[in-house]
């Protein structure tokens, strides 16, 4: 089975994702951090982020061990991926890699912009996660305060409300749900409250009922 989970910045689609594939004992993709690398391979060169035929190469040479580097997760090169990533050509390149991975047994979980419209418009289920953006503004300002990182909140709307217009406005694959997927608003849910939600939708769409 593969679950297509999208979102805009934010949204906790990330950790919705890492615990549903935990929950069904799939493999989980968290596919920012792949566009995340290649603008950290662009900042560390110096490069324009906007240069195609650099991001084209930073692309193909990725390497898929370091998508742990803790310094993928900063603002700087979330800001930097957003960029990068509307580069259709940068996107063209990295479409087998997501699909070889989805593909694999024995089940995937995907989370990104474009998962069920582009990368696996056959998902099984998909599920676009929704939050406030003061909402989410809110919970990225904890979380980075609890990595103990200086946070303002009023600037982290700033930078999600600007993410958002990019990564829904750009050509190439821009962020919007599938016409078949499920909804889910988180705004008003903790973790624990999205991942019951998210089950609930997996569990309604296996067993042919339409999730409430
Ligand atoms: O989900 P994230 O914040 O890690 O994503 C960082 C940027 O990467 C985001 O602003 C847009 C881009 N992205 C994308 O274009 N397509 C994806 N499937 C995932 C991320």
């Amino acid at each position: 089975m593969i679950i297509a989970i999208d979102g805009p910045a934010a949204s906790g689609k990330g950790t919705l994702g890492k615990r549903l594939a935990h929950h069904y004992g799939y493999r989980h993709l968290d596919t920012g951090v792949i566009y995340r690398a290649v603008a950290k391979a662009m900042l560390d060169a110096g490069a324009d982020l906007t240069d195609e035929t650099r991001a084209v190469a930073a692309a193909l040479e990725l390497d898929p061990e370091k998508f742990g580097d803790p310094v993928l997760k900063t603002q700087r090169v979330g800001d930097a991926a957003s960029v990068v990533s509307a580069i259709a050509e940068v996107r063209r390149v990295l479409v087998n890699f997501q699909r070889q991975f989805a593909a694999d047994p024995p089940g995937a979980v995907l989370d990104g912009r474009d998962i069920g419209t582009v990368i696996c418009p056959d998902a099984d289920v998909k599920i676009f996660v929704l939050a406030d953006p003061k909402v989410r503004a809110r919970r990225r300002t904890l979380e980075a305060k609890a990595r103990g990182e200086d946070a303002d909140e009023a600037e982290v709307l700033a930078d999600i409300l600007k993410r958002d217009e990019r990564d829904r406005n750009r050509a190439a694959s821009p962020l919007k749900p599938a016409a078949d997927a499920y909804l889910l608003d988180n705004s008003q849910l903790d973790i624990e409250g999205g991942v019951r939600a998210a089950i609930e939708i997996v569990e309604a769409v296996r067993a042919g009922r339409q999730p409430v």
